[in-house]
């Protein structure tokens, strides 16, 4: 039975309060490895859909990615609920156990997962899959989860080749595409918009996504970081001149100054963390896109400091294109899939994010940024690099009949603990477990005095104890080393470490 809603609450608050996460596609790319930082620093409750990858599990794919979080930011971070599937699949490709918990748990979806390849060798082929078949299957579940409120990500490019001023509001201009990439996003899109089933739909559209404005950082090496890589492996080949100055001779067939739209991942993110956190901004489509455009010459003159090069004339579009020397022909073979954007881009006009996200300027890339993404593609051997496999001493989703046995002690001698007010025959705490091997579960005590334990942390309101994973770790050795502990007795000892260890909220 449907619980009514009280005058005062909107349907968003009511959903959140009985139904806390937020439920996201796409974590482990580039993008969403940003968002999840983005929204577990705020502490806000995700789940996350994630494939399995050839050697990691789901699981410990993200928790890769929040051990290197945990070492950029020098903070323990909650865990996401991690959910095995594929959007490629009916309900999501979710067992049905999980698409239980989703029913129970989330209010709304994010879908950002996508496929960038730009041509597909049929709609049965990617990037249309995942791009357009992914969406409708995302849509059909959310249906069946009576999941109310979907935000999107899109792209910019759903305008296809404009050479006018592209409105947020507007999507089918009767207008052509350069690749199936855009056409898959932009029937995507007008999926998603005749979607009829939500109480709010958001809809997010990024221009093109760089690196980390301060770190460089990135996990994907197209678009521009497929023009340093291609400038990183070909210039050292060069022959210098008397300067030591790498020779790159090639006319490029543009005059070097045409805008270009690029925003860092970091900022796009922050952008869609905080538009989802304020409902006043829903219903809305969004134009991610900078303020300040790049063009090619900035990032030639940045290339040419960084590697100790020059070479490289800006022509002009009508000049015939010269490909003559060997450089030439191997920079614009290699980059021949982003020919198409070379001479123009749109003009975005931008209302909604200066009105919604206006007081979060997105950075200017300068050189010293174009510099950061270089420094991080070679670090990072243009991807290459393996990321860190996660490490936990303990891995708390493999143990919970252990952990259940551990809280049961613990709320049983902590007195000062008050969990008044989670219901009146059974006492629900949930356990926020922050960092390596973390998660969130709510512990649940029957009339009986029995425990259980499941995943995902209770409805916003009801109490919540938090802890670091290495202080529950040496807690449970300590506490298992008592044996059957009673109050009173050697427990004493541990009561004041564990509430200096413990966070009590109801957040
Ligand atoms: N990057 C840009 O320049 C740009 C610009 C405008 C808009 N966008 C949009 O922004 C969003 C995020 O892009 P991104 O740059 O972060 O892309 P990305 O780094 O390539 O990440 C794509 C994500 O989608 C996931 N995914 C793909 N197919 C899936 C499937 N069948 N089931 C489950 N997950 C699947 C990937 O999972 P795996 O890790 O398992 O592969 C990955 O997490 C996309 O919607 C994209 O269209 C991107």
């Amino acid at each position: 039975m449907k619980s009514k809603i009280p005058q005062t609450q909107s349907l968003l608050t009511h959903a959140k309060l009985r139904r806390p996460y937020l439920l996201l596609t796409g974590g482990t790319g580039l993008v969403g490895q940003y968002l999840l930082k983005d929204f577990l620093v705020q502490n806000q409750r995700i789940a996350v859909i994630v494939r399995p990858g050839k050697k990691l599990s789901a699981v410990k794919r993200i928790e890769a990615i929040m051990q290197r979080w945990e070492h950029h930011l020098g903070r323990c971070l909650p865990r996401p609920v991690v959910l095995c599937g594929n959007i490629n699949q009916a309900g999501l490709g979710l067992s049905d156990v999980d698409q239980r918990w989703v029913l129970e748990y989330c209010y709304g979806i994010l879908h950002n997962a996508a496929v960038l390849q730009f041509e597909g060798q049929s709609k049965l082929h990617e990037p249309w899959f995942t791009n357009l078949g992914g969406t409708e299957n995302v849509l059909n579940a959310a249906k069946d989860w009576d999941i109310r409120h979907l935000h999107y990500v899109s792209t910019s490019y759903v305008c296809g080749k404009s050479d006018r001023v592209v409105q947020e509001s507007e999507l089918d201009v009767g207008q052509s595409f350069r690749n199936d990439y855009e056409r898959s996003k932009f029937q995507a899109e007008k999926l998603v918009s005749q979607a009829d089933h939500f109480d709010s739909k958001t809809i997010y559209r990024p221009a093109v996504i760089v690196g980390d404005s301060e770190t460089g950082f990135t996990s994907t090496y197209h678009g521009m970081f497929l023009y340093l890589r291609i400038f990183a492996t070909l210039v050292p080949a060069q022959q210098t001149d008397l300067n030591g100055i790498h020779q790159t001779p090639i006319q490029m067939p543009i005059n070097g100054d045409e805008p270009r739209n690029l925003v860092p991942v970091d900022w796009v993110s922050s952008v869609i963390c905080h538009l989802v956190s304020t409902e006043a901004a829903h219903n809305r489509t969004y134009h991610l896109v900078p303020d300040e455009c790049s063009t090619a010459r900035q990032f030639i003159d940045a290339c040419c400091e960084y590697f100790h090069s020059g070479g490289v004339e800006f022509v002009g579009e009508d000049h015939p294109l010269d490909a003559k020397s060997k450089f030439a022909q191997l920079f614009l073979d290699s980059a021949r899939v982003y020919e198409e954007y070379l001479t123009s881009d749109p003009i975005f006009d931008k209302s909604n994010v200066e009105k919604f996200a206006g007081h979060l300027h997105c950075p200017p890339i300068d050189a010293a940024m174009i510099k950061r993404f270089i420094k991080f593609g070679e670090e990072n051997r243009w991807g290459k690099k393996r990321m860190a496999a996660p490490e936990a001493s303990v891995w708390f989703d493999q143990q919970l009949d252990r952990l259940s046995a551990i809280t049961t002690s613990i709320f049983a001698n902590l007195p000062n603990v008050d969990l008044t007010g989670s219901g009146e025959d059974r006492v629900e705490v949930g356990l926020n477990v922050l960092g390596q091997g973390g998660g969130q579960w709510t512990l649940t005590q029957n009339e009986r005095g029995e425990f259980s334990c499941r995943v995902g942390l209770p409805a916003v309101g009801q109490p919540t104890l938090q802890i670091e994973s290495s202080r529950l770790a040496s807690l449970m050795d300590e506490i298992e080393q008592l044996g059957q502990v009673t109050a009173g007795q050697p427990w004493d000892l541990l009561t004041e470490k564990i509430e200096a260890a413990i966070t009590l909220s109801r957040a």
